[in-house]
């Protein structure tokens, strides 16, 4: 089933730039788990956060080019690129008016926001993004507590232009009932255009892995939501 989806667009396995894996051979083991899934491609995405992480474009590539040698080395038949998650903070803003930031596609751009406090600018800032010329993708939506008692928030943005983007593990067990139930009216609506597996570390590979045998909205979010995962292979 995961071969419908074939490229990962959220994770952080570059080693020891940020909160995700911690070492060579815990990143090996992660994305040696998604190509037996049936991914071909991985778009890491390590953290920028003002004052948590402060990743560079030149930093993120270097640690890139370290891990392809990995893999070549290692004979994973996956292409690996990179990019970054960035959060909505002042940093962020410096660098989209820079010009500076890293994405995929040359026009997605991964964002996340506060998981409790909502952004009063938020709707000014995604149509910033957008007026400089980039797509943004918004992070595990789901995840967002504000929005759980205004849902039309979610179409609020797709229709401005914003992809949303699930992660694979709210629709397990391992996340709450509440946050799952999120996921799965993202899916109901028809609201995702990207899926990704933000793996720090095996946890999530893991929970990916049996997601199949646990829910059946993995099938209905490959099969009824207008997922964007395959075009970027
Ligand atoms: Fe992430």
């Amino acid at each position: 089933m995961f071969d419908k989806i074939l490229v990962d667009i959220h994770s952080h396995v570059l080693p020891n730039l940020d909160d995700g894996s911690k070492s060579l051979t815990e990143s090996l083991e992660i994305i040696k788990t998604f190509h037996k899934l049936g991914y071909r491609k991985m778009i890491t995405t390590p953290h920028n956060q003002q004052g948590w992480f402060n990743n560079s474009p030149e930093q993120i590539m270097d640690a890139l080019n370290k891990m392809n040698i990995a893999i070549s080395i290692h004979r994973i038949n996956i292409l690996l690129e990179a990019a970054s998650e960035y959060f909505l903070d002042d940093l962020f803003l410096e660098l989209l008016r820079k010009k500076k930031l890293l994405t995929f596609k040359n026009k997605y751009v991964l964002i996340e926001l506060s998981p409790f406090i909502l952004d009063k600018f938020l709707f000014q800032r995604m149509d910033e993004i957008l007026q400089h010329g980039y797509i943004p993708v918004l992070a595990h939506p789901e995840r967002y507590i504000y929005f759980y008692q205004r849902k039309e928030q979610f179409h609020k943005l797709h229709e401005m232009g914003v992809k949303l983007q699930l992660n694979l593990i709210s629709l397990s067990s391992a996340v709450s009932t509440e946050l799952r139930t999120i996921a799965e009216y993202l899916i109901d609506e028809k609201l995702i255009s990207f899926c990704g597996s933000d793996s720090h570390s095996m946890k999530n590979p893991k929970i990916i892995e049996n997601l199949p045998n646990e829910t059946t909205y993995l099938e209905k979010l490959i099969q009824t939501n207008p997922l964007l995962n395959h075009t970027l292979m």
